[in-house]
């Protein structure tokens, strides 16, 4: 799936990746740091920490690794004890992710591009102690395959390709799925707002609010089990 992915830049200065055949973004073209850090780690990081000692963190969508980098970072920045599964069943080539400009963007450019190639580097299923309290581990499943124990995770973050590409990755059963993994009390963050999501959501369990979005989109999403 990841033939002719090609760089792109976006409005905040950072890069972000080009699905030829979906045609599709990894992240908002109006700025992809910009929106990692509005929807994932404002609105879910943020409010997680607020909640939950220890945070369990499942991101559906790994791809080139930036909402955990951001992670790491806010980690290292606050010493909080962070457990983060990536699943991502067509990884971004090595090469392709050497040449992301997310570590010097993001500032601490040597310590979170060792952290970052690592990230891309390790096997999948391994666990992997990333700093001293940021345990990373990288699964290849598609998240219809993946398997975990019920209230495995207090922190989802869900960044799959869009609906109007990918509907089967917003269909009501992904949600229960989720809801079922989760936490009571436990955050799902994701940058689409559309209704029929939305609705799914709900229909799945959870309560869920309407978000000011970043720049280039009205709301987002974040959902409470
Ligand atoms: C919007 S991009 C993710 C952006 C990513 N979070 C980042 O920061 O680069 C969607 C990702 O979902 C992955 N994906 C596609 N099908 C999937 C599936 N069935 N289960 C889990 N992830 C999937 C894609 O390969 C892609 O990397």
């Amino acid at each position: 799936m990841n033939v002719r992915i090609q760089i792109l830049l976006t409005q905040d200065g950072s890069h972000t990746l080009v699905h030829p055949e979906l045609d599709e973004t990894y992240h908002s073209v109006h700025g992809a740091i910009q929106e990692s850090k509005h929807v994932f780690i404002q609105a879910g990081f943020t409010k997680a920490i607020g909640l939950h000692q220890t945070i369990s963190l499942l991101e559906v969508g790994f791809g080139t690794g930036l909402n955990a980098l951001l992670t790491l970072n806010e980690v290292n920045d606050m010493n909080i004890a962070a457990h983060y599964t990536g699943l991502e069943p067509y990884p971004v080539s090595e090469k392709l992710v050497a040449e992301l400009n997310y570590p010097q963007r993001i500032g601490n450019a040597q310590v979170l591009k060792n952290g970052f190639m690592l990230m891309h580097q390790i096997g999948t299923g391994v666990q992997h102690q990333l700093s001293p309290t940021f345990t990373f581990e990288k699964r290849s499943d598609r998240f219809q395959d993946f398997k975990a124990e019920p209230n495995s995770f207090n922190l989802i973050y869900y960044d799959a390709f869009s609906p109007e590409k990918v509907p089967e990755m917003w269909d009501v059963s992904i949600f229960k799925k989720l809801y079922l993994m989760m936490q009571p009390g436990g955050i799902l963050v994701t940058y689409c707002a559309k209704g029929t999501v939305r609705r799914a959501m709900q229909h799945s369990g959870f309560m869920v609010e309407r978000l000011a979005g970043p720049p280039g989109k009205r709301e987002i999403l974040r959902a409470v089990k």
